[in-house]
């Protein structure tokens, strides 16, 4: 794994959007995975940016989320669809037919649509590039530790940690996922590349633990050891203990 240390959330976030915006650039049809939560939202406004001000062009980029709470409708502003429209479908020419996430929806058979969703993404030729963040845990997706490296789409029980961890994105009654949809460890290493995020002095120990320790499903992040092409972007204080 190569790692890039800089020395702050800015210029992590200008670093990966650059990267991605040279992947896009290289293969317009390029298919990504994409992540949610806090890390990604400084490198998705960049992209943004680079839309608006340098033409990067995503008409014919195709992307696959990683993950989706369950039991949250699409248009659930605390659902990962609503998130991946409002901070950066909406704002970039990308062909919504073309974008998939997860179906969390209530009622949903959930199970049956893993394989589907596995499906979709080997008929759309793989991922080339993937995105991803860290739990404070060390998970990747939704895979809490854990997870079998062979794990592919399924739905996951959050970790104990995890559910915390989501608690200031949920207003103050709401109630918030036990459970999730996650593409898998063998699904997230299947990718091309990967490109791991991670920002601020929270993310210090499971960095350091997946940089460290031996790579083992107890740290879900240190199967990322086993691929060939994968780079970490790392702000200074994700770096220090
Ligand atoms: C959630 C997401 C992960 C993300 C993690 C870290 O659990 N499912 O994909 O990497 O949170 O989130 P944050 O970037 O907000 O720290």
């Amino acid at each position: 794994m190569r790692v890039l240390v800089t020395p702050d959330y800015r210029t992590l976030s200008e670093e990966a959007a650059a990267l991605v915006a040279r992947a896009v650039r290289a293969k317009p049809d390029i298919t990504l995975g994409l992540p949610t939560g806090s890390t990604p939202l400084g490198m998705y406004e960049e992209l943004i940016r680079k839309h608006r001000h340098e033409g990067l062009d995503f008409s014919r980029v195709r992307t696959f989320n990683l993950d989706e709470y369950l039991g949250l409708a699409p248009d659930d502003p605390q659902s990962y669809h609503a998130y991946m429209h409002a901070r950066f479908f909406d704002h970039v020419n990308i062909a919504v037919d073309n974008t998939r996430i997860p179906d969390g929806s209530p009622g949903v058979d959930a199970n049956a649509k893993c394989g589907r969703y596995e499906d979709a993404i080997r008929n759309a030729g793989g991922i080339d590039l993937l995105i991803v963040g860290i739990g404070s845990n060390g998970h990747i997706a939704f895979n809490e530790p854990g997870s079998s490296f062979e794990s592919r789409t399924r739905v996951v029980t959050l970790a104990p940690e995890t559910i915390e961890n989501a608690k200031r994105h949920f207003p103050g009654d709401a109630d918030i996922p036990m459970s999730a949809i996650t593409i898998g460890i063998r699904t997230i290493l299947d990718a091309r590349r990967i490109l791991l995020l991670a920002s601020g002095s929270g993310k210090a120990e499971a960095v350091e633990r997946t940089l460290r320790d031996p790579v083992s499903e107890s740290v879900p992040a240190s199967a990322l050891r086993l691929h060939p092409d994968v780079i970490a972007i790392l702000d200074e204080s994700a770096r220090r203990r």
